[in-house]
């Protein structure tokens, strides 16, 4: 029996726990989606993704505290090293730092912090800002009817897995992230939508060690180890139940059903050789055989999407499945979150995908290069170490090249409606020194603010608006005052889009203080602002309501999201509902 109430609206359907990054970005936004995950939030606890990257810390340090917490409970990973296990002639061969401090991030290092504590704290994120949220654990996605209208809502059957109870959703948007083996993409089959891509003959096994003890003496550090048996990458790891702990890396021999944890543990140590290693317990494992796929599109009438591994599967050697997947939600759904506002035409749905399927794709390239390297790696001869030099600058050439990407620095989006620019297509816009490129990241720079003095962190809380910034130049010199001016009128017009959207100005300087602020003058040392230094920030105060394709209750106001730490961070962290 299949039933249906009011209550099952919502205007976004989120199937699996790993889209709780759009859940954070559209509860910040007033918008309350409903999120599904077929597993029971117990089996959530240990495993899986290990590490945020540096761009994902900062995408998140958008959201307030909760990177502060993450870190309270996690292990920053500042090095790497490389090891030739040789017997006798064992020795580090490198020492490097794990992301070259030019990519210029606040933090800059990966923070290893299990999956399962990532999807608690932005549960509680979206707590804080949407009361009622509950992640609908135990309840599976089965099937879908869409709808013929472009975004009209869907219909949508789900299935408790436990009792096998049935009910139907409707939804406006669905977003598929639901992972490597995505019921949703089965689905969208239908649709013409495919997985794309192939399977290196590789197994690997993944073990997480609770309790490590070894004398080895890199193992805060991220180690590959290298010997005639075998390579084993170290990922350290936040302390699990208050133990210090690692998880190990490896390629098997055997096929990933014949691919034992017994078999793993030996190979372990092994590699480890002269070294000791052993642990209390493993607490989690998984063998896998690595395939570098990626789905034919993105989405499904601008009425489906998909995100994380839902759509592209790699080997987790760069660290970047989590990452990716939470850069994802968040394109998603800010621009989801503008459109159900009526702040943005749907056509900017379409940008996610043009936007981030490049990315994807490099992703899956660089993945292949890695295993390939790896697996190239494990056959040659330990014997011969000029061959050992040669493998590890290998090893270091494609590390280099690709600290940036991993990191998350690199992505320059493509233009697309969103980063449209004077220039040419498929030509980077630069504007001002250095050089802001659009549709690149921006860097986190502090700016004095004109009208104040006050210095502004440019990457501000991110509550579902925008902060425009105008970078005019030296104000006194040329005619940047009157242009201000000029743009302050037009803002300020009554059919303009910030009036609009029954906006409010913050922080303006009355045109006589900024005059004589700004009086044009030669003499150097009476100029208030340093050279350089000028800014003019708008800051829009509120945000539009709902429009009428939007069910759920109003929010009667927008607050900004408190700074206030909730909880201190605890070294270990235990998950309770
Ligand atoms: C066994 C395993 C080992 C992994 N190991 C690593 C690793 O070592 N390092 C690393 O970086 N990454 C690892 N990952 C990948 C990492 O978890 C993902 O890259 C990351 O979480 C982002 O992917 P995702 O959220 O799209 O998918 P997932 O994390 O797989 O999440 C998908 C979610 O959808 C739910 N779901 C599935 N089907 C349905 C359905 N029909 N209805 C409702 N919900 C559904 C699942 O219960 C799950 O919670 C691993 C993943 C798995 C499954
Ligand atoms: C969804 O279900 C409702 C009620 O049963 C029905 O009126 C509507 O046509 C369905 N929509 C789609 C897209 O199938
Ligand atoms: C420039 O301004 C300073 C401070 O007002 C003053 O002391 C100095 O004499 C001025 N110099 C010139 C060349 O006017």
């Amino acid at each position: 029996m299949v039933r249906t109430t009011d209550q099952d609206y919502s205007d976004v359907l989120i199937v699996g726990a790993a889209g709780l990054m759009m859940a954070m970005t559209l509860a910040r936004m007033g918008i309350r989606p409903t999120v599904i995950d077929a597993a029971g939030y117990e089996s959530h606890e240990y495993g899986r993704a290990d590490a945020l990257q540096p761009r994902s810390m900062e995408v998140m340090q958008s959201f307030g505290t909760i990177v502060d917490q993450l870190e309270g409970m996690g292990k920053k990973i500042f090095g790497r090293a490389f090891w030739e296990m040789a017997g006798e002639s064992t020795r580090r061969t490198a020492l490097a730092r794990f992301f070259p401090p030019f990519l210029d991030f606040d933090k800059d290092y990966a923070l290893t912090v299990r999956q399962g504590i990532i999807e608690q704290v932005m549960i509680h994120d979206v707590e804080r800002h949407y009361e009622s949220f509950e992640v609908q654990w135990n309840w599976e996605f089965l099937d879908m009817e869409l709808s013929n209208i472009a975004s009209g809502p869907s219909n949508v059957t789900i299935r408790q897995t436990q009792t096998g109870e049935m009910r139907k959703l409707t939804a406006k948007y669905v977003v598929a992230a639901d992972g490597g083996r995505s019921s949703v993409r089965r689905w969208a089959s239908k649709f013409g939508v495919k997985l794309e891509g192939e399977n290196v003959p590789v197994t690997w096994c993944v073990l997480d060690a609770v309790g490590l003890k070894s004398n080895h003496p890199d193992l805060e550090r991220l180690s590959v180890l290298r010997s005639s048996k075998g390579i084993v990458l170290v990922i350290p790891r936040e302390p699990i139940n208050g133990k210090p702990s690692a998880r190990f890396d490896i390629q098997l021999a055997n096929s990933k059903q014949e691919a034992t944890q017994e078999e793993a543990t030996r190979l372990i140590k092994d590699i480890f050789r002269p070294y000791h290693v052993e642990w209390d317990e493993v607490n989690w494992w998984s063998a896998y055989e690595v395939g570098q796929r990626i789905i034919s599109q993105y989405a499904v009438r601008d009425s489906v999407f998909f995100v994380g591994d839902a759509c592209h599967t790699h080997s987790p050697r760069a660290g970047l499945g989590l990452n990716t997947a939470v850069l994802e939600s968040h394109n998603l759904a800010w621009k989801m979150g503008l459109v159900l506002k009526g702040m943005a035409v749907p056509q900017i749905l379409s940008t996610y995908e043009l936007e981030r399927h490049g990315v994807a794709k490099e992703l899956i390239q660089m993945d292949r290069r890695l295993v390939e390297i790896y697996a190239g790696l494990e056959k040659q001869s330990i014997d011969d170490f000029s061959n050992a030099a040669e493998w590890l600058s290998t090893l270091h050439t494609f590390q280099a090249a690709n600290y940036a990407y991993q990191a998350g620095a690199s992505i320059v989006y493509p233009r697309t409606l969103l980063t449209a620019g004077p220039r040419k297509r498929n030509q980077a816009v630069r504007i001002g020194k250095p050089d802001v490129i659009v549709g690149a990241r921006c860097r986190p720079a502090v700016v004095t603010r004109l009208s104040d003095s006050v210095p502004v962190p440019i990457m501000s809380p991110f509550d579902g608006r925008f902060t425009v910034y105008l970078l005019v130049g030296d104000l006194p010199t040329n005619d940047a005052l009157n242009r201000l001016l000029e743009l302050d009128a037009f803002v300020q017009r009554p059919k303009s889009i910030f009036s609009r959207f029954g906006s409010r100005l913050v922080g303006k300087p009355s045109n006589a203080r900024l005059s004589a602020l700004l009086r044009p003058t030669s003499n150097a040392s009476e100029r208030i602002i340093p050279k350089g230094r000028e800014l003019y920030s708008y800051i829009y105060d509120d945000i539009p309501q709902a429009t009428a394709g939007y069910h759920g209750p109003r929010i009667p106001s927008y607050t900004r999201p408190s700074l206030r730490r909730w909880g201190a961070p605890a070294a270990s962290y235990k998950i309770t509902s």
